[in-house]
């Protein structure tokens, strides 16, 4: 068995996953509520908060897996990408763990998590494959040639990242952080072809996001307090459908350039409603390995070579990939 840790961002996880990348456990505390009043991550509110929920959320990994330590093989903890005080307590965790029980531990890329969650179900994905990786703090277009290979990076966005265009249009339209889940609700009841929002065209297989959450930022002072409230659903629609359509062309164009028709999509816009229809030949993550988790850092480290006791004992943490 792996146990699998990871702290990157606001999510305190453990997970507990099989040598064969079968899902024993897999727990999830999130520290959304306490950083929603600040309509962000506060990065010492979170170092602070997974410090505190750690130690229960390994324990309530261990006991949904029905093991304990003893029969851990290994651990994984997320190296980075991240916020640096965050990471640190997931690590520092890991390596206290691993030292106990004389374990070999894996650290492991946050984002080759997030390409590890197509493994935890659903149809495999045959390598190789285009993967549009689309989080709060990422997105990018990955040329995957393998489980073990560094995927190579087609694209990536020139501005904001693809999730937080949505919490940033949630937050101009009054629905709270994080706001992804709350626009594809309420796109729902609304009509996407009310306002034209723009779709930036930069070159190559890049993404840009700034203008088109400017753009909403105009709409919503041009319509006035009272229109606002009857248009919201007609704003998010919109909205929501501007950042799909530019995901899917670019995504759709690296398969056509790379002449790799496989399309695999994940992070936590992974899991949006319109995007999930809109690229239905598409493999899509289960959605609850969308967003951040542990499982997923614990079936990418099957594919990493573990470090032995005591070579990890002095393992640092990334804020961004090295
Ligand atoms: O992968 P993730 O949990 O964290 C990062 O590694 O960044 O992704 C979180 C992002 C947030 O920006 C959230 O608003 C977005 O995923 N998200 C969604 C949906 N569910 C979560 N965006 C659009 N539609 C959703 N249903
Ligand atoms: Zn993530």
């Amino acid at each position: 068995m792996i146990l699998g840790i990871e702290t990157s961002c606001d999510e305190t996880a453990a997970a507990v996953v099989t040598l064969e990348g079968e899902v024993l456990s897999s727990v999830v505390s999130s520290q959304a509520d306490l950083h929603a009043r600040y309509g962000g991550v506060v990065p010492e509110v979170a170092s602070r908060r997974h410090l505190e929920l750690v130690a229960p959320v390994v324990r309530e990994a261990l006991d949904g897996a029905g093991a304990d330590l003893g029969d851990v093989e290994r651990i994984a903890v997320t190296q980075g990408p991240g916020l640096v005080g965050a990471l640190l307590v997931g690590v520092s965790t890991a390596k206290a763990l691993a030292w106990a029980r004389r374990l070999p531990l894996t650290p492991v890329d946050h984002l080759r998590g997030h390409v590890a969650s197509l493994e935890l179900g659903g149809e495999p994905v045959e390598s190789p494959f285009v993967c549009l990786l689309a989080s709060g703090g990422h997105t990018l277009l990955l040329l995957v040639h393998g489980k073990t290979d560094e995927p190579e990076l087609l694209g990536t966005t020139l501005d904001d990242a693809a999730g937080e265009a949505f919490d940033k249009g949630a937050r101009l339209l009054g629905l709270g952080y994080p706001g992804g889940a709350a626009i594809d609700a309420l796109a729902q009841e609304g009509h996407a072809e009310a306002f034209s929002f723009p779709v930036a065209r930069v070159p190559g297989l890049d993404f840009s996001f700034s203008g088109l959450k400017t753009a909403l930022l105009y709409a919503v002072r041009d319509l006035g307090e009272r229109e606002l409230e009857r248009r919201r659903a007609d704003l998010a629609a919109s909205y929501q459908c501007a950042i799909v359509r530019a995901l899917t062309e670019r995504v759709l164009a690296a398969a056509e350039q790379t002449g790799v028709p496989r399309i695999a999509v994940v992070g936590g816009v992974a899991a949006n409603s319109e995007l999930r229809a809109a690229l239905p030949a598409a493999h899509f993550a289960p959605l609850s390995y969308c967003t951040d988790n542990a499982a997923m850092i614990a079936a990418a480290a099957r594919h990493v070579r573990p470090l032995a006791y005591p070579e990890y004992l002095d393992l640092d943490v990334y804020a961004s990939r090295p």
